[in-house]
């Protein structure tokens, strides 16, 4: 009985605990806590990690991160305005995505994230 009702208690932390995996521009990986409806460059931002200078209306890029591959398609495709600003910078890569466009939500927990350069 005691350790069946702690399963389900360490079940229900699990499912609340939800966060991103960050490599910085200096290769140091972490761990961020994540909430569910940010844009997730306020969750990195929140962090202290970025910018985020034009506060997410896709102006700046300085929110630039690398999408690791397994990640791609479980995010929205960028708009055209995304991929307009993405197109200028001299960094950007197959997987490059602006995280101020990129809402988070449960079926991102562990996304992982490498910051730009140029963030
Ligand atoms: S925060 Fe400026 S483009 Fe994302």
């Amino acid at each position: 009985m005691f350790v069946q009702k702690n399963r389900r208690i360490i079940i229900a932390l699990k499912d609340c605990f939800q966060m991103i995996k960050l490599t910085d521009q200096h290769g140091q990986k972490h761990t961020l806590d994540a909430v569910e409806g940010w844009r997730v460059m306020e969750i990195i931002r929140e962090h202290g990690f970025i910018q985020g200078i034009c506060d997410g209306i896709c102006e700046c890029a300085t929110c630039h991160v690398y999408v690791d591959k397994p990640w791609i398609s479980k995010l929205y495709p960028a708009h055209d305005e995304e991929l307009e600003l993405l197109d200028v910078l001299p960094d950007s890569e197959e997987n490059s995505r602006l995280c101020c466009q990129i809402i988070y939500d449960e079926n991102l927990h562990g996304l992982s994230l490498t910051i730009a350069d140029v963030a």
